[in-house]
């Protein structure tokens, strides 16, 4: 069995599934989600096995049409007051990511940042027009890519965080590769999120736009709040003094809904939600908040 190890998620799940007429009735809105879900769930994994059972079950969590996806996202956090409006230029969205991927060198890694939610982050900056985004866990920056994309008007201070050198020497040249306007200024740093933070360093001051992303290890050995994704926490908790009334907060893998009776999403969503107890306890605090319900999940927050 051939496992899938790099590129984007999206475009390996798409590509092992693109001869399964049910993924392609699913995609084209002539299958319902619980449908899918259940074929998924019976027959996929088995019938498919170029994909883990992660890769194939996200698949029912796509959407059919990627901007539709973003305007709808966007109209949600207007709704609550997260947004100042909703304005969204599909074309110029479609190019400008267009030609981040065309750059954007993958080498060994894997990224699952889904393509709707590459275009919503690229959507939240072009609204807000951030002075400073800062990125707690940015992996080989893919995600700070898609960010980066955006026209800045006033210009742009992108801050990457990373305790692995490997994934933030990735990072560097990816976004070195993006050729950025001169408004555009990068700052890479190799180090733990919570320790800069709660210092903070110069770079980590003054937050418009805090990007949450890291992934403690899953051990039992790690103590409960820095334990795989409940590690936003205190990233969270060390960043709050540097985020000023107003300023966003954009976090990943936030999943807490099932679309459908499956039990993939039923257990994950448990999962998630006992992970983000006392994270979404500062979150509920602090901020207004709304969670989209993209391919793996994204909660936008401001802070009140
Ligand atoms: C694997 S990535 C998340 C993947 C992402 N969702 C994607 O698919 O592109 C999580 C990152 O968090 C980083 N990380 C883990 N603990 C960290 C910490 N304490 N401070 C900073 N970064 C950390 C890891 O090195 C890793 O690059």
């Amino acid at each position: 069995m051939t496992e899938i190890s790099t590129g984007t998620a999206f475009s390996k799940i798409d590509a092992a599934l693109a001869l399964s007429p049910l993924y392609t009735e699913f995609r084209l809105g002539l299958l319902d989600v619980a449908t899918y879900q259940r074929w998924v769930e019976n027959e996929g994994l088995a019938s498919v096995p170029t994909l883990n059972e992660d890769q194939i079950n996200l698949s029912a969590r796509f959407p059919r049409n990627k901007h539709d996806f973003v305007r709808r996202a966007l109209a949600q956090c207007r709704a609550v007051d997260i947004l100042p409006d909703d304005s969204y230029d599909a074309d110029a969205s479609e190019s400008a990511l267009k030609r981040m991927d065309e750059r954007f060198d993958h080498g060994r890694y894997l990224t699952y940042i889904f393509p709707e939610e590459s275009a919503l982050l690229y959507a939240v900056v072009n609204i807000v027009q951030p002075r400073r985004i800062a990125f707690l866990g940015s992996y080989y920056g893919y995600w700070a890519a898609a960010a980066a994309a955006a026209p800045s008007k006033q210009g742009i201070d992108l801050i990457l965080v990373d305790i692995d050198p490997d994934s933030m020497e990735m990072a560097r040249h990816n976004l070195e590769k993006q050729g950025l306007s001169d408004n555009k200024a990068t700052a890479f740093l190799v180090d733990d999120a919570e320790a800069l933070a709660a210092a903070p360093a110069p770079e980590l001051r003054e937050i418009d736009i805090l990007v949450l992303d890291a992934e403690g290890p899953k051990s039992d050995d790690v103590p409960p709040d820095y334990r795989d994704k409940a590690i936003y926490y205190p990233h969270l908790r060390a960043s709050l003094a540097e985020l000023q009334p107003g300023a966003l907060v954009v976090a990943h893998n936030v999943i807490l809904s099932n679309f459908t009776t499956s039990a993939y999403f039923e257990e994950k969503q448990q999962n998630y939600r006992q992970q983000y107890t006392k994270f979404l306890a500062l979150i509920r605090e602090n901020f207004v908040y709304t969670v989209i319900d993209s391919t793996e999940g994204v909660l936008i927050a401001r802070k009140l």
